[in-house]
């Protein structure tokens, strides 16, 4: 069985006729932490949405851990927890309720929903708010809110989009270490983040992506050491600002 992340040639032009991607292709290695970089506009959230089956691609071909989102979407989704850019739960439904609800969609049974959402709220610092509605939390509190509802079902691949987007500087480093310890248990994640700084300090691979198109892809480390003692940041924007100089 393929043990990756395996993204060919994906294309996707919305009706209103913007291409969004223009032949992306990528493996994402089982266990890596991966970060995708790029500026607004660049097809980072439709990408995510592809692989998570909210957005329908035009073309191309993206497997999971060796299912194909066409032949076997329900298993793909099964490996998959998706923490959008956007808020998007019922503000009046109770913390608890939402992380365990969102396991009732992987046929979870409530009793082993309960326990695993007591779990889960606990590591992320949100247990006393359990039975607030969501609406009552700060921002920061959403988003780890995000986190463990996408975390129910005990995904193998955890896509982040934006997930420290509003979160302050203590309660991001928490996040960071949280996130390292499930890397670090075996969960793939694939971040996306305009905080350079973040995907330095977390992730083993880099890609950046412009204008739909990868620009982009190796190793941090190996990105680091090319640019000899040059912040991620400063490398980004040398690479996106030259990318911006083509024509295309
Ligand atoms: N539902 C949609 N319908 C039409 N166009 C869309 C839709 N969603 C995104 N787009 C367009 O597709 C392109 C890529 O958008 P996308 O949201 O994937 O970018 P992004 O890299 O996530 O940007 P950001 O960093 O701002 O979140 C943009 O030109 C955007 O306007
Ligand atoms: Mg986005």
């Amino acid at each position: 069985m393929q043990e990756e992340i395996s993204i060919k040639d994906l294309r996707k032009v919305y009706k209103t006729g913007t291409a969004a991607l223009k032949g992306v292709t990528l493996s994402i290695e089982k266990g890596d932490f991966f970060a995708l970089l790029g500026p607004n506009g660049a097809g980072k959230t439709t990408l995510i949405g592809i692989l998570a089956g909210l957005v329908v691609k035009t073309g191309g071909e993206v497997s999971v851990f060796g299912s194909s989102i066409d032949k076997d979407p329900v298993t793909t989704k099964s490996h998959i927890g998706l923490v959008p850019q956007e808020f998007n739960f019922n503000i009046f439904e109770k913390v608890i309720d939402i992380v365990v609800d969102q396991a009732g969609f992987y046929g979870i049974p409530r009793k082993e929903a309960l326990a695993r959402a007591e779990n889960i709220l606990k590591d992320l610092g949100l247990w006393e708010k359990r039975n607030e509605p969501s609406q009552q939390l700060s921002g920061g509190m959403k988003r780890r809110l995000m986190i463990a509802r996408a975390l129910i079902h005990h995904p193998r691949l955890l896509l982040l989009d934006e997930p420290t987007a509003g979160v302050d500087v203590e309660m991001r480093h928490g996040m960071w270490d949280f996130l390292r310890k499930m890397n670090q248990g075996g969960m793939t994640i694939v971040l996306t983040t305009h905080y350079l700084e973040e995907a330095e300090k977390l992730s083993r691979t880099v890609a950046m992506i412009n204008k739909g198109e990868i620009v982009l892809n190796e190793p941090m480390a190996g990105l680091l050491a090319r640019h000899g003692g040059k912040k991620l940041e400063n490398i980004y924007l040398d690479l996106i600002k030259q990318d911006n100089e083509q024509p295309s």
